[in-house]
């Protein structure tokens, strides 16, 4: 063996360094070719942080999304791993869990903002990391959106949600204006549940809706309104207030989602006050069981299957590189509004 070699050695000794040349090319391709351009991807990793995991209709967003991975991964043999994280109402919690995901390899982020103002240090880092974002149901303001072809806004169109909410009501007034008009009195006074302040949904929803009921010719008259964070039991402390102040007044409830109409519905039935007309908006699974058995006058309900299932599939062909799902098509590539409908309690006989 030895000899064999010192004679290839000694014969050879001229290809020595085309050899040498070869390999180190060999080792070059590989490095610049990763494995993703060698083989399919057959897995991927999503990080996803929600605002306040205790939030209903986040949580419903949750399962739905849950639910798509499963049928992603049976339909397209891909896994998909689904790192879900709650910021529990922290930005600061939330840029960690960022770092985090980037950290651990994260093909995509789905972002659900804490401060939808200030998703710029979010940015920066998937940015510098090249990893895209779907952002969802706190949408970042335009000037952060603008910055890089790799975000993504996934969420209900607010002044879309609003116009049907008032016209649910306008479409109810006018067939039975007797069921909100409770005293007869030609004017329906009504009270207002705002969700966060500084949350695009809260602002603009509660603008077009009272504008809706106004241009729809409902005599509408604002007792008194208030903040109560989307919030069931805040909106309940709120409502519960009113009865108190107005008593026998307050004829309709218009309130900015579904948790805060069902609280506002808690305060009723705990002050027995019965025929108060409340809508709500979301189509939360409580907030439909509410408008089934008859509570709540309506709701305006977002797609959950189709918000869940466009998320995942933006999400995935993110991270496989591919061409974004046409299914979903996106405004000035870059928005997706899922849709919504009008469910309504079923009319008495
Ligand atoms: C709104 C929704 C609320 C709450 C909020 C959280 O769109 O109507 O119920 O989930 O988002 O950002």
């Amino acid at each position: 063996m030895r000899k064999c070699y010192f004679l290839w050695n000694k014969r050879r000794k001229g290809l020595w360094p085309a050899a040498l040349c070869l390999a180190a090319a060999c080792l070059f391709l590989t490095a610049c070719s990763g494995p993703a351009e060698e083989e399919e991807k057959k897995s991927i990793r999503i990080g996803v942080s929600l605002y306040r995991g205790d939030d209903t209709f986040i949580n419903n967003i949750r399962s739905e999304l849950e639910a798509n991975a499963k049928k992603y991964e049976q339909e397209k043999g891909i896994k998909v791993t689904l790192d879900i994280q709650d910021a529990k109402g922290s930005q600061n919690t939330q840029n960690s869990q960022v770092e985090r995901f980037i950290s651990l390899g994260c093909d995509v982020l789905c972002i659900n903002p804490v401060d939808r103002m200030d998703a710029s240090v979010i940015i920066d880092k998937a940015m510098t990391a090249e990893v895209p974002v779907v952002f969802f149901n706190r949408q970042p303001v335009e000037e952060d959106m603008n910055r890089w072809d790799k975000l993504y806004y996934i969420g209900v169109d607010a002044k879309e949600t609003a116009v049907l909410q008032g016209q649910m009501v306008v479409d109810f007034y006018k067939k039975q204006p007797s069921e909100i008009d409770l005293n007869g009195d030609g004017v329906v006074n009504y009270v207002l549940l705002e969700g966060e302040s500084s949350h695009q949904d809260s602002l603009i929803r509660t603008e077009w809706s009272i504008k809706t009921l106004k241009n729809g010719g409902v005599p509408i008259e604002k007792i008194t309104g208030g903040i109560a964070n989307w919030e069931r039991s805040q909106a309940s402390a709120l409502m519960e207030q009113w009865l108190g102040e107005y008593p026998d007044t307050i004829e309709l409830v218009v309130s900015n989602n579904d948790d805060m109409a069902l609280g506002a519905i808690d305060a009723l039935e705990r002050a027995g006050v019965s025929g108060v007309n409340v809508v709500g908006t979301d189509g939360t699974i409580p907030g439909i069981e509410a408008v089934e058995s008859g509570k709540l006058l309506g709701t305006v309900s977002a797609n959950k299957e189709i918000y869940g299932s466009a998320m995942l599939e933006i999400a995935a062909s993110c991270a496989l590189g591919e061409a974004l799902p046409e299914e979903y098509p996106l405004m000035d590539g870059t928005y997706y509004w899922p849709p919504q409908e009008i469910l309504m309690r079923p009319e008495k006989d």
